[in-house]
């Protein structure tokens, strides 16, 4: 997720511009750059890499100036490179322009720059910021910025400067987070409170549709439609470690409470205006290379496996294409039937697990067409794929996997959706149904985290045990894995998922009293089953604690505890009833001492085979 960092005042800018970025750092980046308003103008220095690369630039030719913005870049739109970097400026040089997230409609406002003669030096929808501000500008930058953001579509936070008003610094959020510091004759903004921490603790929090004009003496608040706000400065009291993780006690619940964001902006412009239909600019497939899939193998490991458990039974229920879900270490090595017919989807949060590299190539070697589903642009896996779906996830800092996890279930209905609509295999009623369904999720998701404190009981007793089960059948089996896994790489108990009718074939004979059960029954037409297989275990002595859609009374009749997830298609409950397990991962960690975001043995990308 990129950071903001801009400052006016009487110091030299560009040291607290750099100073800002390093605390922004955790947030995850690829490249950097500053813009600082110096006696020769507007300079920008920018380039891929850590901020060192950077800092020497600076170092052999220093920004002398008190105004800048400056930004670390988490690549969206184009890969990392010194051109895509921030901050952009016009042709004429005299605007540049600082953001963070993704502008929707940013192709057809560059066809439309492009046509009155801008031209264009990075692949990023953020140049068409900086294009549209100085077409838009009458000597007032407010007033231009204004102007842009009402033809903006997207989620996105500005840091904008002109030297045509070298005093005075924008700000605009919209749904991409951004604070303003305010100090003794100088002013701050930043994605994120450690940004300005060092300098000033009196911070006022943008909300959504809301900008600011900073100058070193003041900050004027208002709406994006200029009409003026006042509001009470809020005062920081956290440490800078607690900042970081925006209040929250570790990365892992932040990024837990950072689904619903990591939903909206993976469906972003993946759904048309109708809301109904899905378009997929990034997959170059042709319908008629769409009709020619035979066959869809879907490889990946750990958390990203189990999306592709869950992307199997999505794209075999909406294209009817069959689907094999295989573990990247074993994928290679068992003499897959690949042909060219067969599409190869590898699913990577980073893009840089050997495993899934290797299977890659493989599948490549042997002519398959590989799709990426990926959270990091430009990493390996997206490079050398052949069509990739970006997850807008924002970096993930905890090993545990969860927003991650969660935006590539987002993506897979989304795909399945594409695909059913090329091929016309369900009616357009039900793709409808789904696209709409797939909307209410974050919302969703939202009320289920206002009750994570029933989850921490839960969890609470969980911890005391040293074995249990998760069971499921169909969607939930699959959710169980995901949810068994969570636990154990994080917990240390041990787990084990199983498929609610197996048990009985062997692994029932581990049921003993007081042995935890999570068991799922969410899906409507499995629902009855997997009763009988709750009941199977509850005559052995197992306490359970069962997840169901709301609305469902029955569950509660058979186990010990419940809890409800919204009601939504079955299709789509992986992406709720995963939720509560990852709470009761974390609050079952948290229960024993354990290192949540770091959990022992464990790395965050595992680049060896
Ligand atoms: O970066 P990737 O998605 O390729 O990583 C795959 C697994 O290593 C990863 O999902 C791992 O299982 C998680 N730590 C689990 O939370």
């Amino acid at each position: 997720m990129c950071g903001i960092v801009g400052y006016v005042g009487k110091r030299n800018s560009q040291d607290i511009l750099i100073d800002g970025l390093k605390k922004l750092e955790y947030r995850g980046y690829d490249s950097a750059g500053v813009a600082v308003y110096t006696t020769d103008g507007l300079q920008v220095k920018k380039s891929k890499g850590r901020l060192a690369v950077l800092e020497s630039k600076l170092g052999e030719k220093p920004l002398s100036g008190t105004i800048g913005i400056g930004h670390t870049r988490w690549a969206t739109h184009g890969k990392p490179s010194d051109e895509n970097s921030h901050p952009h400026t016009d042709n004429s040089f005299k605007f540049s322009v600082v953001h963070n997230g993704i502008i929707e409609n940013y192709i057809s406002l560059k066809e439309e720059l492009i046509a009155q003669g801008h031209v264009f030096v990075s692949e990023t929808d953020t140049e068409v910021i900086s294009h549209l501000i100085a077409s838009l500008y009458e000597g007032d930058i407010v007033k231009a910025v204004q102007k842009a953001v009402s033809r903006m579509k997207g989620a996105f936070a500005l840091g904008v400067l002109t030297e045509y008003e070298p005093d005075k610094l924008v700000a605009v959020r919209l749904s991409s987070p951004l604070i303003i510091g305010v100090g003794e004759g100088e002013n701050f903004i930043g994605s994120d409170i450690p940004a300005i921490l060092e300098y000033t603790r009196n911070v006022y929090i943008l909300n959504d549709g809301e900008m600011a004009a900073l100058t070193r003496d003041g900050v004027e608040l208002m709406t994006l439609e200029g009409n003026f706000i006042s509001r009470e400065l809020f005062h920081v009291d956290w440490d800078i470690v607690t900042a970081e993780k925006a209040g929250f006690d570790h990365f892992m619940l932040k990024e837990i409470h950072e689904q619903p964001k990591a939903y909206r902006d993976t469906m972003g412009a993946r759904l048309d205006e109708s809301g109904q239909k899905v378009v997929l600019n990034e997959v170059g497939m042709t319908p008629e290379q769409i009709r020619a899939i035979r066959q869809v193998h879907i490889v990946a490991c750990g958390t990203a496996y189990h999306a592709g458990l869950v992307g199997k039974s999505v794209i075999e229920k909406l294209a009817r294409i069959p689907v094999e879900t295989d573990v990247a270490s074993e994928y290679r090595y068992r003499a897959p039937i690949i042909t060219p017919e067969t599409l190869v989807i590898v699913v990577s949060q980073s893009g840089e697990t050997a495993d899934t590299l290797a299977a890659l190539r493989e599948a490549k070697r042997c002519g398959a067409r590989v799709l990426a589903i990926t959270n990091v642009v430009g990493s390996s896996v997206a490079r050398e794929a052949d069509d990739v779906i970006v997850t807008w996830a924002g970096p993930e800092i905890a090993v545990a996997s969860t927003k991650a996890y969660t935006s590539q279930l987002i993506a897979f209905y989304l795909f399945g959706l594409y695909l059913a609509q090329t091929l016309g295999t369900v009616d357009e009623a039900y793709i409808a149904e789904v696209a709409a369904g797939l909307q209410e999720l974050p919302e969703k998701v939202e009320s289920i985290l206002a009750q994570a404190d029933t989850i921490k009981e839960i969890a609470e007793q969980v911890s005391t045990h040293d074995n249990l089960f998760f069971i499921g059948r169909g969607l939930d089996y699959a959710v169980a894995l995901e949810g068994s896994l969570k636990l154990k790489e994080i917990s240390y108990i041990h787990s084990e998922a199983y498929a609610a009718g197996e048990l009985k074939h062997g692994t029932l004979a581990l049921i003993e009293e007081g042995i935890p059960v999570i068991a799922l029954a969410t899906q409507d037409d499995l629902f009855e089953k997997t009763v009988s297989n709750i009941k199977e275990v509850k005559a052995r002595g197992a306490h359970v604690f069962g997840i169901h859609a709301e609305g469902d009374a029955e569950l509660a009749k058979v186990v010990d505890h419940t809890f409800a997830i919204p009601a939504t298609l079955p299709l789509l409950t992986p992406a709720l009833s995963v939720v509560p397990l990852q709470l009761l991962a974390y609050y079952a960690s948290l229960a024993r001492g354990n290192d949540v975001d770091k959990p022992r043995n464990l790395a965050k990308s595992v680049t060896v085979e």
